[in-house]
């Protein structure tokens, strides 16, 4: 009786022990699927904070793409291109220039194929016609004056751009501000266009006029 008795103190003695451990583990599990959620919560606050891509004011509709294209102020700061929130070209990434700033995009899938600077006051325009020349179909095309995109215009770089669906290339001058989305076989006028002339009694720069913003959705060729 002893014994058995013993062992049964023991076994109760036991017992006590691993349930205590139990409910302290219980517990503390239960402590820590309280904070859980409570961290959770912080997850969707941090997704409703959404940006848009290239900082439009709304995101474009599926199978369309973001751009932003400005152009240079004054002689100053440079042009820059945002495409599908991409940076393509500005003074960060010191690939823009004097002149025109074009840049060439597969228009199905969004890739960057080709960019270029155009110095138009001084540079051979050659350089613009042979780059304007060489497009593929169903490209889009991106441009953005700084500072003098005029002096070296000529009639046949007038032409390539009217063709890519541009309104104003016809009437480029002189440190006009002109910023402008076109595609390769566009049959249409671009609705992505904006023109400032150069004339003193409305430039907001001394000498120049004001910069141009242009954004929107360019819908994606389907095929
Ligand atoms: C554009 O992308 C499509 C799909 O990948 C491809 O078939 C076409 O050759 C590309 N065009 C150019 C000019 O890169």
């Amino acid at each position: 009786m002893r014994v058995s008795g013993l062992i049964r103190l023991v076994a109760f003695v036991f017992a006590l022990v691993a349930m205590w451990l139990f409910l302290r583990n219980y517990i503390s599990f239960n402590r820590n699927t309280i904070r859980l959620p409570r961290w959770l919560e912080l997850v969707p606050k941090e997704t409703l904070v959404l940006k848009t891509k290239c900082g439009l004011s709304k995101p474009c509709p599926a199978n369309f793409f973001a751009f932003k294209i400005s152009s240079g102020a004054a002689n100053v700061v440079g042009p820059s291109m945002c495409f599908e929130n991409e940076i393509i070209m500005s003074p960060v990434r010191n690939n823009v220039g004097r002149g025109l700033n074009v840049a060439l995009v597969n228009g199905t899938t969004g890739q960057v194929l080709r960019k270029g600077s155009f110095d138009m006051y001084s540079g051979d325009p050659k350089h613009l016609v042979e780059f304007l020349a060489e497009i593929p179909d169903s490209t889009l095309v991106l441009v953005a004056s700084y500072d003098d995109p005029g002096t070296k215009m000529n009639e046949e770089i007038r032409k390539l751009f009217f063709n890519l669906g541009s309104s104003y290339a016809k009437e480029l001058g002189f440190r006009d501000s002109w910023v402008f989305l076109g595609a390769k076989d566009l049959k249409n006028k671009s609705p992505f266009e904006q023109f400032l002339k150069n004339n003193p009694e409305t430039n907001k720069y001394e000498g120049w006029p004001e910069l141009l913003e242009l954004e929107g959705c360019v819908p994606r060729k389907v095929y």
